[in-house]
């Protein structure tokens, strides 16, 4: 540590007030910085803050002489923005810097990371691990996916039975394994799992820990398809109205799904979701909506008689019905809904946020969404799913998906409007970055999966997607970066 202040200050002197010296690592890279001969003697408590209205939202422009450090911001979000510039200048509390001005400012206001909590749970602590992490690389959106086959991890009062069914599993795929039938690898272990969930204090305290480093929570409650642990607290809202009490161990996209024909399984969702809506005060709800198979529907007398009172053409336009029905119901609440891209099929109304996950992927919707004029959330799946193996020699994941890769460069030229026409482009709300748990255990995991890939993610989103990438150059960055990372026990992969 000592020697990188060193260097910093070397390089800064070196550079004599022109371009940016070879030893200054800042991640994500901001948009201007110019570094002056001299250095500041850097005391935290002695930042000055001032406000410029000029400067956009979150932006902010750091000025760092000898006599002091100014930062100048439009709002709060930019100054805490700039103490995270200033934060990897003074790394391992070097307290003296180079002098020099730095500006930057987002090009995306909807910077997220989503966390599935279903399949595997992490808790509180590590919650707080991530979105430290998250606020230090100026990403603004956590996306805590709570409900899947595999568990329920939202207590919700009035319903004490989903997480009494839901949130515990008899056992789990085993460690290494993707429980996978048709890989051939359907290896189990034997412990329950569970119960694992969040309590309303618990949710009070993340949306404590998070507002303090601006970062928004958006819950996600999935219906109608992905819940099978739902359906194990109340088999009565499945079509078939008996199931097993245990939520799915296996990783499959199940079929068992909310009865769409059933008012009381409908009523118990808004009531669900009005439980969500006091707890969340953000303005989004997500919905979920993705990968709903239809099997159950086409079989079942209520689904079906729903079906025919409505006039509906099938059952893709039942599920179209479904998620109309909670978007207006949210509407009527004051919050926005999102759902995943299948619910574009469906011509949700406009205000209603497409999350594109298929994009560059063959599906288009998200990015049909946003030429339609959806506000839309990009998270490519072959950029943004850090759930895939990177390639790097020793990846232990690489076994997830042989032959399909997500890598740190992949992710660095990760371009939310790619392939979006001119008109799409400014309903383009940002990206989030996806970390689903199927083969995440524990806290080693996810940090290996989500840094340095979620570091390349944040570059992409505060860089303007106009301006080029140098791939090179955010390595040398991150020969750095990743020591920062490793100093702060964070179990940031190689970079390769
Ligand atoms: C998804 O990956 N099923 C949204
Ligand atoms: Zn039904």
């Amino acid at each position: 540590m000592r020697i990188l202040c060193g260097t910093i200050l070397a390089a800064a002197a070196m550079a004599a007030g022109a371009a940016t010296p070879s030893a200054i690592a800042l991640v994500p890279a901001p948009r201007e910085q110019v570094w002056r001969e001299g250095t500041c003697a850097f005391v935290e408590k002695d930042i000055r803050c001032v406000r410029d209205a000029a400067l956009p939202p979150e932006g902010y422009r750091l000025d760092i002489t000898p006599d002091g450090v100014t930062v100048a911001s439009a709002d709060d979000a930019g100054a805490f923005y700039a103490r995270k510039t200033l934060k990897q200048l003074a790394w391992e509390g070097c307290n003296s810097i180079p002098c020099g001005t730095v500006m930057d400012w987002p090009a995306f206001k909807w910077r997220g990371v989503m966390l599935d909590e279903g399949r595997h749970f992490f808790g509180k602590e590590v919650v707080k691990h991530e979105l430290e992490l998250m606020a230090d690389h100026k990403l603004n959106v956590f996306h805590w996916h709570l409900t899947e086959c595999q568990g329920w991890r939202l207590d919700i009062q009035r319903f004490p039975e989903l997480v009494k069914y839901g949130a515990v599993r008899p056992c789990s795929v085993a460690y290494g394994h993707t429980g996978l039938a048709e890989r051939g690898d359907c290896v189990f272990n034997t412990e329950p799992y569970g119960p694992f969930f969040y309590t309303a204090d618990d949710v009070r305290e993340i949306l404590a820990f998070a507002k303090e480093r601006y970062i928004t929570v958006v819950p996600e409650i999935e219906m109608p398809g992905h819940i099978r642990a739902l359906l194990a607290a109340h088999p009565e809202f499945s079509c078939k109205g008996d199931l097993p009490r245990v939520p799915n161990v296996i990783h499959s996209i199940e079929e068992d799904v909310l009865c769409a024909g059933n008012n009381d399984a409908i009523r118990f969702m808004e009531q669900v979701y009005d439980e969500v809506c006091n707890l969340f005060p953000g303005a989004c709800i997500h919905i979920g909506g993705d990968e709903c198979p239809k099997t159950r529907w086409k079989e079942c007398p209520k689904c079906q008689a729903r079906i025919k009172a409505l006039g509906l053409k099938d059952e893709d336009a039942l599920q179209a019905w479904v998620t109309r029905h909670f978007t207006d119901y949210l509407a009527k609440k004051g919050r926005r809904a999102i759902g995943w891209d299948e619910v574009f099929a469906g011509n949700p109304g406009k205000e209603t946020i497409i999350h594109g996950w298929h994009i560059q992927h063959g599906n288009k919707f998200g990015l049909l969404a946003a030429e339609a004029g959806h506000p839309t959330i990009v998270s490519d799946l072959k950029s943004t799913y850090f759930s895939l193996p990177q390639k790097t020699p020793d990846d232990p994941f690489t076994y997830l998906s042989p032959g399909t890769w997500l890598t740190l460069e992949t992710a660095y030229s990760f371009d939310p409007f790619a392939g979006m026409s001119e008109k799409a482009k400014p309903h383009v709300l940002g990206a989030e970055c996806c970390m689903w748990s199927e083969c995440t255990w524990n806290i080693y995991d996810l940090d290996f999966k989500l840094w340095p890939r979620a570091c390349a993610f944040a570059e992409a989103l505060w860089t303007s997607p106009a301006a080029p990438r140098d791939f090179t150059d955010f390595s040398r960055r991150m020969a750095v970066h990743r020591k920062r990372l490793i100093a702060a026990h964070v179990n940031c992969a190689p970079l390769k």
